[in-house]
């Protein structure tokens, strides 16, 4: 089976990100053929200075590696790198009718939330679409805010196949259910655009300040306290597990401690969790020339696997003459 999955490269990755998304994509190498990307074309819809997309290209490659990324695994590449994936958007583009993108929620709320609306706005579910049917997956795992777009990749689809034949695989989205939205340290989803993150990486310090801020039950020191909807625990509990958690319980459950004690408690948890990412992280940093080698290999490998689908669509559409 074939998974394939596009990235944002957005900056500062959070633990939303990490348990919401970064995590089923590792556990997904372990059984089938992943595909992943840095989505940096479609990055260029929000980021308009030139110097800063690149860092933040490098950031989130280094970042995902540090994560779990296995290239030995999966073919992870930097979108830009497969330019067919421009030349299929536009193929595209004439089996895309502006009534459906006009429809698309996330250029709605754009638009309602006062952005300048450009074409690349518009028409960022074609180059969605572009990506995904040009690697045939079987499934598309996406948050919710995405369904929609995997949806319009059908409709696309479905409308060049009419003219041209079955040459696009229609793809499944998959959303991972199990996995509860994460909380911010409002208790609000963890969201950068919220800015209640709690960061991956970063100076130990300055993630327990940012835990210590984490909104609690004004409870005496003495009197025994809830978890169930405490937004320490809530966050502590992606961290652990058996008897770590019910633990954790009975220290709420027999007072004497503050909300003080638990968060220090967390960072600690946290901290711990994440220090084989971070050393990987530093290795990568260390040694971009090795992250930049990856990629290219990255890409390498996907231009390889999408020739056969090109070639078809070229000859298809008379491209190819
Ligand atoms: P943000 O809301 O911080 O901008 P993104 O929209 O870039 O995050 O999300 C990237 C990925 O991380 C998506 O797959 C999304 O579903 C997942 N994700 C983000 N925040 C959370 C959260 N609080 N809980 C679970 N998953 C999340
Ligand atoms: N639009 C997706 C997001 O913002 C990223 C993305 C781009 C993507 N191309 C994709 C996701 C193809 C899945 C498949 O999260």
């Amino acid at each position: 089976m074939r998974v394939l999955t596009g990235i944002q490269p957005s900056g500062d990755l959070h633990i939303g990100n990490y348990f919401g998304s970064i995590k089923q994509m590792v556990e997904a190498q372990k059984t089938s053929e992943t595909f992943a990307f840095i989505a940096n074309y479609h990055a260029q819809t929000s980021v308009t200075d030139g110097k800063r997309l690149a860092e933040l290209t490098m950031q989130s490659a280094t970042d995902f590696l540090a994560l779990g990324i296995d290239p030995q695994k999966s073919t992870f590449w930097v979108q830009s790198d497969v330019k067919e994936v421009l030349e299929l958007y536009w193929v595209l583009s004439s089996f895309t009718p502006t009534g459906l993108l006009e429809r698309a929620h996330s250029y709605k709320d754009k638009t309602a939330r006062g952005f300048a609306t450009n074409h690349s706005l518009f028409s960022y579910p074609v180059l969605m679409a572009a990506d995904i049917l040009l690697y045939s997956p079987d499934i598309v795992p996406v948050g919710k805010d995405q369904i929609q777009h995997v949806e319009i990749a059908r409709d696309i689809a479905v409308k060049f196949n009419n003219q041209y034949g079955d040459i696009l695989k229609l793809p499944e989205f998959k959303i991972e259910e199990s996995v509860a939205t994460v909380p911010g340290i409002d208790g609000q989803k963890m969201s950068k655009s919220y800015g209640n993150t709690v960061n991956i990486f970063g100076q130990e310090k300055k993630q327990l300040k940012t835990i210590k801020k984490i909104v609690t039950e004004n409870v005496a020191m003495e009197e025994p306290k809830e978890y169930e909807n405490c937004n320490v625990y809530n966050m502590a509990k992606l961290f652990l597990e058996g008897d770590n958690l019910i633990e954790l319980q009975e220290r709420y459950k027999k007072g004497g401690e503050g909300h003080g004690h638990f968060k220090i408690y967390l960072g600690e948890v946290m901290w711990g969790y994440f220090k084989e990412y971070r050393e990987k992280r530093e290795y990568y940093q260390a040694n971009q020339d090795e992250v930049r080698e990856i990629l290219k290999l990255g890409a390498k490998k996907a231009t390889q696997t999408i020739q056969p689908m090109i070639e078809k669509i070229r000859t298809a559409t008379g491209i190819k003459y």
